[in-house]
């Protein structure tokens, strides 16, 4: 598995708290300190710089940490951010950062927040020389926003995700053809708003398509209004070194029953299209054409490849 190591520096706790937020969404990953930095973490496959913005320059123990690194990290996948009030100041910093380390993946300025009553007395002190030097008011500032985070996390996840070592086109598109046509059911995700929905499923794959039949209820008042779907298929754990599971992004479409396409599943799944008619109530299929698969599966490993596998639909 692709492992991420976020490390940071915060002395008031904003650049702490993104650092643990961008471990949550990138995970498998570990945050820590440049003190709480240990030499066995140099494997990981990526790494995430975050420093805060003091005086308009990145913190001296994230650039000493550079500093004393270099070597290895100029080898490494990398990503950096800082975290600031003036996002001039970071995107300046985060320039030059990119020059020392070499291209980063992904680079952002984040907000900070500054709160004057919980600063010490040397940084209210320089904070208060700097802001004289360079003519602005100080006061109270709440610039972060945890979408912002969220979002560069997510940004950095796709790029991460390409980092994968693929297996080829053709043995992915048979493992996961395999997989889904083994098993016959699925937690169906749908969303609108405030309402998500799960719904345990019996499902058909044919050529990149899922099929679900269904009499009815809440997930069509989420399908009506969002189409995108999430679905997962997967087995129950039995260990670690046991894990088999995907997770299926797809835009969902109702296939009416006037539709040739309507008979067609009903005979894919294997039911006559009399008996359906002839219930007492309507049978709706659900289409969902898959956009993306994110399949993990420990064979894969003992194959020889990372466990992790991501196929795309054209
Ligand atoms: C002493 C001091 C100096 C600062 N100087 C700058 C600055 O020059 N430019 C800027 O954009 N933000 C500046 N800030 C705001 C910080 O970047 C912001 O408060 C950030 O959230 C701090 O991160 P932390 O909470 O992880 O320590 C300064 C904050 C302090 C305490």
């Amino acid at each position: 598995m692709q492992k991420t190591l976020i490390i940071y520096e915060s002395k008031y706790g904003t650049t702490e708290k993104i650092a643990k937020y961008l471990s949550l969404v990138l995970g498998p990953a570990k945050y820590c300190t440049t003190t709480e930095f240990r030499a066995e973490f140099k494997d990981f496959d990526l790494i995430v710089i975050g420093s805060p913005i003091y005086s308009g320059k990145i913190t001296p123990k994230i650039s000493d940490f550079i500093e004393e690194n270099i070597n290895w990290l100029k080898n490494k996948k990398i990503a950096i951010f800082c975290t600031c009030i003036s996002r001039e100041d970071g995107n300046e910093n985060l320039i030059k950062l990119e020059k020392i380390l070499g291209d980063v993946l992904l680079k952002r300025a984040l907000g900070g927040i500054l709160k004057l009553n919980r600063l010490d007395g040397e940084d209210s002190q320089s904070l208060k020389e700097f802001s004289e030097k360079i003519g602005f008011n100080l006061n109270d500032t709440d610039n972060f926003n945890l979408e912002e985070v969220i979002n560069y996390g997510l940004e950095l996840k796709l790029i991460k995700d390409d980092l994968i070592p693929v297996m080829s086109f053709l043995q992915l598109k048979e493992a996961i053809e395999e997989f889904l046509n083994s098993h016959n059911t699925c937690t169906l995700s749908t969303s609108y708003k405030e309402r998500v929905r799960s719904t345990p499923i019996e499902y058909n794959y044919n050529n990149g398509y899922i099929y679900l039949l269904s009499e009815g209820g809440e997930k069509f008042a989420n399908l009506l209004l969002n189409n995108k779907v999430s679905l997962a298929v997967y087995e129950g754990y039995t260990g670690m070194n046991n894990l088999a599971g995907m997770q299926i992004t797809g835009i969902a479409s109702l296939i009416d029953k006037n539709e040739d396409e309507y008979k067609d599943v009903i005979a894919m799944k294997g039911l006559n299209l009399n008996f359906i008619n002839n219930m007492s109530v309507d049978m709706n299929i659900i289409k969902i054409k898959i956009l993306k698969i994110e399949f993990l599966y420990s064979k894969f490993k003992k194959m020889g490849y990372e466990p992790k596998q991501i196929f795309i639909y054209g």
